[in-house]
């Protein structure tokens, strides 16, 4: 998996207003190009995100710009022991030519909201420790770290650590 270069200083790009709406069966070939600039061939994606969008419970969001896919993320919600209503995002992808125009921002956004009207009453989101734009990015958007660990649920972290962040929903 490929991380953005971590710039903390570089002056953001003009905001974008994207079109941030639910994915349907004919948006598989964008949301598994979306995946492919972040790992793996085309083709590899393409029966996850045919399975997700046929699955109920299972949220998947895609933003296009001027009618360009530029981004994708989903949730679902998890079993977290004592924990109802725990849901956890999903994929947040941003091509290469669309970040640092605050795309992720509005995906994150977008899916605390469709959570919140699916019922959810908290949103967890997972980042590889090693991946500091995304770190950044989930405390610029109203996430909290919660914890470090060497695995979530079944994920296991590449280099030995994650981080566990939340967020709660209206
Ligand atoms: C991480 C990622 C989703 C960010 O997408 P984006 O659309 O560029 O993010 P935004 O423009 O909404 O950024 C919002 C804030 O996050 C932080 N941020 C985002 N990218 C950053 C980077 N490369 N370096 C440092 N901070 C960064 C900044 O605080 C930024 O605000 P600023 O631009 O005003 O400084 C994107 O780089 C990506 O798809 N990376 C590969 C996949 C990945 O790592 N996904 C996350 C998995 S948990």
């Amino acid at each position: 998996m490929t991380y953005a270069s971590y710039e903390p200083a570089r002056a953001s790009e003009p905001l974008i207003d994207a079109e941030v709406r639910s994915a349907t069966f004919s948006d598989i070939q964008a949301l598994a190009r979306i995946a492919a600039s972040r790992g793996g061939a085309v083709d590899s994606h393409v029966a996850g995100f045919a399975d997700a969008l046929g699955e109920p419970g299972v949220i998947v969001l895609i933003a296009l710009v001027e009618g360009t896919p530029a981004g994708w993320t989903g949730a679902r919600e998890i079993d977290a022991e004592g924990d109802p209503g725990t849901w956890m995002t999903t994929g947040l992808t941003v091509v290469p030519a669309w970040r640092r125009r605050g795309i992720a921002s509005q995906l994150l956004e977008a899916v605390a909201a469709s959570v919140s009207s699916a019922g959810g009453e908290r949103l967890v989101s997972v980042a590889n420790a090693r991946n500091r734009a995304s770190l950044d990015l989930h405390l610029e958007v109203g996430f909290t770290e919660v914890e470090r660990a060497a695995s979530f649920l079944a994920i296991e972290f590449d280099g030995g650590e994650g981080v566990v962040f939340e967020r709660a929903l209206d």
